[in-house]
């Protein structure tokens, strides 16, 4: 029962892992070839970011065959292979599930826009033009949602006169969740990928499904378009449906793992989602702790207070801590690298990921670790457009830049947020394309990797590697990580990240440096601390003494 909670998942990104057959694009069979580097890490669980069929107009997330693996990454025999190779290893694999919305190129689609009577008409949210408007007219979208990628969230067919919705790109229209043989088709697909093997699914913007069936506008005054999410997130139906999916196909199966990517999801919400008794999902990936460094959009760029990180983390430990079950991420194929983003990637650039990597792996919860992450990698160095190849970040330069901003400006914001960052090539050694490919990578590798690379890493006792390596055997080992209660202490220490982990007498103290300076932990009871067993780091200023970007985490019995 609940083996996730001590499991650590690792992320592997398929386009940018390991090419095995030089035409830049990593594949299934790359993947395979370097399973033997994340059992080595001690990861439980892979999760494979979306291989199917797809004219990639979102990397993959754009999906025109739900049972069949894209050329580009191999074929369904590639994938058994794989699945193999991993459960040969003692690890689970857990697939992406893309079900908000498909490509505007898979067959269903296809068939829905192909008349206004057509069977799956209704498989897609298809609305005239506003009342009183012509379609094509500047405005006449049915609401004035904004899509996630620039633009409106409406795009006019004109075979049939109507418009579709499509919370991402415009080749990515969203699935309505309403028609019930919709949602049996989706949930047969999934028994089908169940019955060829894998462990569960990551369920990618899986809290957008339901939406407010009346379609009102959107609040706010945004100028024409505005988000209008606050009728699609957690929406009306949303845990009937997941219920439901439950029933369909879940239940009766063990061992399998489901973890829902929800935007927007509050503390409460998530503990509906996530409470066994009400059989809906195990966990949730919630967005709020990734979103305290920005203003209105993710593009508007603010520096992180660290009371604010605590705060935040601090009140989903809370909420989760009696039902439901929280999720762990810095990063992940969607975000800038964790170690440039929060911590140092410059000189304490190897001290700043261990210590990030301390922080998160000893909260309470499932730890998520993104491919690159456990050798520290950090943003790239793009210099100009040129260098972005995200759909994101690509189209809200061109909107921006046409609504008359400064290009330099917001290719700044770029650097620091854009998806590439997270995207650019597993960096396997230091030779010129890092071990990823003989040919040319799709995305250029990232030019530190003659210094940051698993082989260098895998090498040195003391690299962030062997540090992560650590952690998961702790998780392993002493059950206080995954079942130990949480407090957290200096909630207005704006350096020190620092928090308490129970279970029975054993007691933990976790500690963090945020800044770069030294600094030192006024925790209470520091008496007691100071007389504890350093279980994870070092401490050579003493134990409540942290050098610069220093994590550690220190044991103790308690006499309760
Ligand atoms: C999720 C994915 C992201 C994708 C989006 C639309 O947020 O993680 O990569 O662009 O959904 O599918």
């Amino acid at each position: 029962m609940s083996w996730w909670k001590s499991a650590v998942v690792y992320q592997v990104y398929p386009r940018s892992f390991a090419d095995s057959d030089g035409d830049g694009i990593g594949d299934l069979a790359g993947i395979a070839s370097r399973l033997d580097h994340v059992a080595e890490l001690g990861a439980d669980v892979l999760w494979l970011c979306p291989v199917y069929p797809s004219p990639q107009d979102d990397a993959g997330y754009d999906i025109s065959d739900y049972r069949a693996i894209d050329s580009t990454f191999g074929t369904l025999a590639d994938f058994d292979r794989l699945l193999a190779e991993v459960h040969a290893r003692g690890m689970k694999l857990v697939t992406d599930l893309v079900v908000n919305h498909t490509s505007d190129e898979h067959a269903w689609f296809a068939e829905s826009r192909s008349s206004r009577d057509s069977p799956r008409r209704d498989w897609y949210w298809w609305r005239p033009p506003r009342a009183g408007m012509e379609a094509g007219a500047p405005g006449a979208e049915p609401t004035n949602w904004r899509s996630a990628f620039s633009g409106p969230a409406w795009e006019l067919d004109p075979a049939t006169g109507e418009y579709y919705l499509h919370i991402f790109s415009r080749k990515q229209p969203d699935l309505n969740w309403e028609t019930p043989e919709l949602r049996e088709a989706i949930y047969e697909m999934m028994r089908w990928w169940l019955e060829r093997g894998v462990d569960g699914f990551r369920m990618d913007v899986v809290n957008f499904i339901s939406k407010d069936p009346a379609l009102p506008d959107g609040r706010g005054d945004g100028g024409a378009f505005v988000s209008g999410s606050e009728h699609y997130i957690c929406g009306p139906r949303v845990h009937e449906f997941l219920a439901e999916m439950h029933r369909e196909v879940f239940a009766g199966r063990d061992g399998l793992l489901t973890v829902g990517e929800m935007p927007g999801v509050t503390v409460e919400d998530a503990r509906l989602f996530t409470d066994p008794a009400r059989a809906e999902l195990d966990m949730v990936f919630q967005f709020e702790h990734v979103q305290l460094d920005q203003g209105a959009t993710k593009w508007d760029l603010r520096p992180l207070a660290l009371r604010d990180l605590k705060a935040s983390l601090g009140r989903w430990q809370a909420g989760l801590a009696e039902r439901g079950w929280n999720s762990l991420y810095w990063g992940n194929h969607d975000q800038p690298r964790a170690v440039s983003r929060f911590g140092d990637d410059g000189e304490h650039r190897v001290r700043a990921a261990k210590m990030l990597a301390t922080v998160l792996q000893m909260h309470r919860g499932t730890p998520y670790v993104y491919q690159g992450e456990e050798l520290g990698m950090t943003n790239a160095p793009f210099a100009r457009l040129e260098d972005f190849r995200d759909i994101e970040s690509l189209n809200h330069y061109a909107e921006s830049v046409a609504a008359g901003a400064d290009p330099e400006h917001v290719l700044a914001s770029l650097r620091r947020m854009g998806r590439d960052n997270a995207r650019t090539p597993m960096q396997w050694d230091a030779s010129e394309r890092a071990g990823f490919t003989t040919g040319t990578p799709w995305l250029a590798v990232n030019p530190n990797h003659v210094e940051i690379n698993a082989e260098a890493a895998r090498a040195d006792p003391d690299s962030v590697f062997h540090h992560y390596r650590r952690l998961i055997e702790l998780r392993h080992s002493e059950p206080v990580v995954a079942h130990g209660d949480f407090t957290m202490l200096l909630p207005d220490d704006e350096r020190v990240y620092a928090f308490t982990r129970r279970l029975g007498d054993v007691e933990l103290l976790v500690l963090g440096n945020f800044s770069g300076a030294a600094a030192e932990a006024a925790v209470p009871s520091g008496e007691r601390w100071r007389a504890a067993e350093v279980l994870v780091g070092e401490a050579p200023d003493g134990l409540l003494s942290l050098r610069p970007w220093e994590g550690r985490v220190l044991k103790a019995r308690s006499a309760r």
